[in-house]
Formats: C-alpha cells, structure tokens, sequence
C-alpha cells in the first residue's frame, strides 16, 4: 500500500502529465497554422507520449492501492513568436518536469519505498532522453536562424517521427 503522501505526489503527477499532454497538443495546433507539417508531427507524437506517461503513473497508482483522484488541467499556452519560442518553451518544461520528478523520486527513497522508486526509474531515463532530443532542436533551430530551406527540412526530418508505446516493462 502506498502512503498517503506518495499518493498526493502521484496524483499531481498524473495531473502534470496530462497538462503536457495539453501543452503539446496546442503547439501541434499552431505548427499546423505554419503548414510545417513535420513540426506539427513531432508535437503530435509528444502528446501521445505525454498521455501515457500520465496513464503510467494512473495504472501504477491504481496497482499499489492507491486513490487516483484527477484535477482540473490548466490552460496551456497558446501564444507562440516562432518554431524556436515553441522549443524553448518545450525545454523549459521538460527541465520543470524533471525537477518534479526527481522530487517525487526524493520522497519515495525518504519513505523507503522501493517499489516506486524502481518505478520511477523509467522516467528518470525518459526525462534524459527527452531534454537532450529538445535541446538538440533548439540548437539547430538557432543555427539556422531565418534561413527557411533549413527550417524545411527540420520539417521534413520530423515527419518520421512516430509513437511507440514501450513494451510492459520497458
Ligand atoms: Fe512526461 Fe515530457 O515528460
């Protein structure tokens, strides 16, 4: 059984996930508003994504007994300057989920449960994964600075993009 505290750290957590879920799925929208259509997939892609980092936590929660109790999702930002704002705002928010993450992960090794800190693991890694994909956009879309044929094809290389949710255990 998980404690009650763990509880309240997992549900905001679900909460948090679900909102990235909403912040991505909007700037899919305004990259559709630019026709870049790659760019609209990746963030597309980073919905799904988000959506099942949210149900992860969900299922876990549920399988240690846990009460899921879901809040209301905050309104995303919809007010974007470039491709580049978007990705900066992207990093942010993946360096502001990690940050929560590892807080939640500070708990579960303070109440000396090792069945959520194994658990939380998987996002530990993922956040990694995540922030240095981001990073590395952002590098190249302030390389290319206002040349369009290589804002194009960004656009192109990020049409491949697709969701795969992991395998159970992954
Ligand atoms: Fe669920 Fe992008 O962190």
């Amino acid at each position: 059984m998980i404690s009650k505290k763990l509880e309240d750290a997992i549900n905001s957590q679900i909460n948090k996930e679900f909102y990235s879920a909403y912040f991505y799925l909007g700037m899919s929208a305004y990259c559709t508003s630019l026709d870049l259509d790659g760019f609209a997939n990746f963030f597309h892609v980073q919905y799904q994504e988000e959506t099942f980092h949210a149900m992860k936590f969900y299922n876990f929660l549920l399988e240690r007994g846990g009460n899921v109790v879901l809040a209301k999702i905050d309104t995303p930002p919809a007010d974007f300057k470039s491709p580049l704002d978007v990705f900066v705002k992207t990093l942010e928010h993946e360096q502001f989920v990690t940050a929560s993450i590892n807080n939640v992960l500070d708990l579960a090794i303070k109440e000396n449960d090792h069945a959520t800190a194994s658990f939380l693991k998987w996002y530990v890694d993922e956040q990694v994964e995540e922030e240095a994909t981001v990073t590395k956009l952002v590098n190249k879309l302030k390389l290319i600075g206002d040349n369009v044929g290589g804002l194009f094809i960004i656009d192109n290389e990020l049409k491949a993009r697709v969701f795969n949710p992991p395998a159970k255990g992954e």
